[in-house]
């Protein structure tokens, strides 16, 4: 079977980035795909940097100074032009728009800190702190127009309970952010027929 391609979408840290690029190159994504490029929409996105570091190849569109329909063309432009199996948003904080939504039919991803049924958008570690739960979720889901409104794919429990402060909430939901979106893309690229 041909190596897939995924394009993974940054707009920060990229540590989820790093831990699928570990996985491809040593882990459970590795002879399945390969990371063609990491996008980001900011040029001082740390994630670029550790991208460059890793030798993956990297592309910025600032969206700084552009209107959202000038940024959102090149962005579809740029897509195309890549012709990704998978696109892989991870902590990507632009909504994308429907022409790209439609371009890309259940071929593209993000990864929530949080049930996307009970809290969408920014700040789900915040959201499970200061609800006081004891176990949150972190959902994969498809990419819709809306904002973390896709069709959700798979979920997997947090477990909170005894965390002292929101950085423990954090820290607890990464460590299986890390590991759970390279699970669900593994099986995701494992069902694209080639
Ligand atoms: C992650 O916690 C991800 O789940 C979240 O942003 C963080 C990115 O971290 N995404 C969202 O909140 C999307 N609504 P990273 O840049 O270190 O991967």
């Amino acid at each position: 079977m041909s190596k897939k391609r995924i394009l993974i979408l940054i707009s920060g840290r990229g540590s989820n980035m790093k831990a699928i690029a570990e996985n491809v190159d040593h882990g459970i994504l590795q002879n399945l795909c390969e990371i063609v490029t990491v996008f980001s929409n900011k040029s001082d996105a740390p994630g670029i940097a550790l991208a460059c570091e890793k030798g993956i190849p990297v592309q910025v569109i600032s969206s700084r100074g552009k209107t959202k329909t000038e940024y959102n063309r090149k962005l579809l432009d740029f897509l195309r032009s890549m012709q990704p199996d998978l696109i892989v948003l991870a902590g990507y904080m632009r909504i994308l728009p429907v022409e790209i939504v439609r371009a890309f039919p259940d071929r593209i991803i993000n990864i929530h800190p949080a049930d996307t049924r009970k809290h969408r958008g920014l700040h789900g570690y915040a959201w499970a702190w200061e609800k006081g739960l004891n176990t949150t979720k972190i959902t994969v889901h498809f990419v819709d127009e809306g904002l973390d409104s896709g069709r959700i794919i798979a979920q997997k429990d947090v477990d909170l309970t005894g965390a002292q402060d929101i950085i423990e909430v954090e820290k607890r939901g990464l460590a299986v952010e890390h590991v759970f979106y390279s699970e669900c893309l593994r099986n995701l690229l494992l069902s694209i027929r080639s």
